[in-house]
């Protein structure tokens, strides 16, 4: 999990979920022991097909690759997972590939 995403990219995702899902959602649902409990142990590219495919609620399939990337990018900021040198990138083979962990703290 270290350095998969960018700072830059987890802050456009920051912006992104302040606009597209904050209205149904709040970032604590998906961080700390809530993202234990739910996401710990799939691989990302889990998570990137549960948002991709059928988030927002109302409007699902609607968001394009880089939106999807940067906000869990944000997701992953919240959680502690240390940000580095390249972006995260849709490429669900390779997120296939990484088994979401947080930090212990
Ligand atoms: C109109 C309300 C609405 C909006 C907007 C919305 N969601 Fe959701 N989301 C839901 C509901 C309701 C659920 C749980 C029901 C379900 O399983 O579909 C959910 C479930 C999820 C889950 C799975 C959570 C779990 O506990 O398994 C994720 C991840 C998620 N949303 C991410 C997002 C992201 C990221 C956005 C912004 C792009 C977003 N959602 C926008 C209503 C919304």
């Amino acid at each position: 999990m270290d350095g998969i995403y960018t700072a830059a990219q987890a802050e456009r995702g920051k912006g992104l979920f302040t606009s597209l899902c904050e209205r149904c959602h709040s970032v604590q649902e998906f961080s700390g022991r809530s993202f234990d409990a739910i996401w710990a142990g799939t691989t990302a590219a889990t998570l990137y097909a549960r948002i991709a495919t059928t988030m927002p609620l109302d409007q699902p399939g609607s968001l394009a690759i880089p939106q999807v990337t940067a906000l869990m990018a944000h997701i992953f900021n919240e959680n502690k997972m240390p940000a580095g040198e390249n972006p995260l990138e849709g490429n669900m083979d390779w997120l296939a590939t990484i088994s979401m962990a947080r930090p212990t703290e």
